[in-house]
């Protein structure tokens, strides 16, 4: 999206929050990789949770925690966001941002590589949103279709990867995790699925039948 627009829309609908602010800001602070979700994408995020209600949610790639408070701030008392880091130094980050925010009730996060843990959590998720590496991607679309319930929502971020979604010549490994995953998510019969092209495209995909 245009930066200008960018700005607009998350002056007048994504204010943070002095939270959220310092969360993003400890990404500098602490010399973090800057790729955690725009406010924008988090303000999304937040809505899609709240519009299906969502109480028990997966994410995989928790860095700072930044987009983890805006899904764990979906959800209501009693609710849980299971969050997965394989990196010791951004989790112990992530866990002081939840703390920050007064989440850590409503957190867990689960420290390991996605490929390990993913087979020990229970399934029935509401909402699953995707967000580590991208090499794996078709394996984490078919996690996430397996630990989703009926009628939850299967999210994942990257969807254009820097354009290289649309670039045929990019045989890079991270290049061909992104274009497998959406062609995935875009003929899969279980799901009903588009990408909203927020910051760097958003896949959002509800799953109406159940199935292998
Ligand atoms: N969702 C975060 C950004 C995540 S960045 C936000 O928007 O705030 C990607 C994160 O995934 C990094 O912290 C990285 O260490 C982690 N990661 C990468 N590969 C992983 C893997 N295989 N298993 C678990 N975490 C992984
Ligand atoms: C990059 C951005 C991301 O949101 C992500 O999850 C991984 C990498 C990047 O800009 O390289
Ligand atoms: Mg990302």
């Amino acid at each position: 999206m245009d930066e200008r627009l960018e700005r607009y829309v998350t002056e007048l609908f994504a204010a943070e929050d002095e939270t959220l602010q310092k969360i993003r800001a400890r990404h500098g602070e602490k010399n973090l990789p800057p790729i955690n979700v725009s406010p924008e994408e988090g303000k999304l995020l937040y809505l899609l949770l709240l519009m299906i209600q969502a109480k028990r949610v997966l994410e995989i790639g928790s860095l700072g925690g930044y987009s983890g408070v805006w899904l764990a701030r979906a959800l209501p008392p009693g609710g849980k966001l299971i969050t997965i880091e394989k990196d010791p130094r951004h989790a112990r980050i992530a866990r002081e941002g939840f703390r920050a925010a007064g989440l850590e009730q409503r957190v867990e996060l689960i420290e390991g590589t996605a490929l390990e843990i993913l087979p020990t959590v229970t399934p029935g998720f509401d909402a699953v949103f995707i967000d580590a590496d991208k090499e794996p991607l078709p394996t984490y679309f078919d996690w996430g279709m397996r630990l989703l319930r009926t009628g939850g929502l299967l999210l994942c971020d990257n969807a254009f990867f820097h354009g290289a979604a649309v670039n045929e010549d990019d045989r890079s490994g991270n290049a061909l995790g992104v274009r497998a995953f959406n062609k995935l998510a875009a003929g899969d019969p279980r799901l009903v699925a588009t990408i909203i092209p927020v910051r760097d495209g958003l896949v959002v995909g509800l799953k109406t039948k159940d199935g292998a």
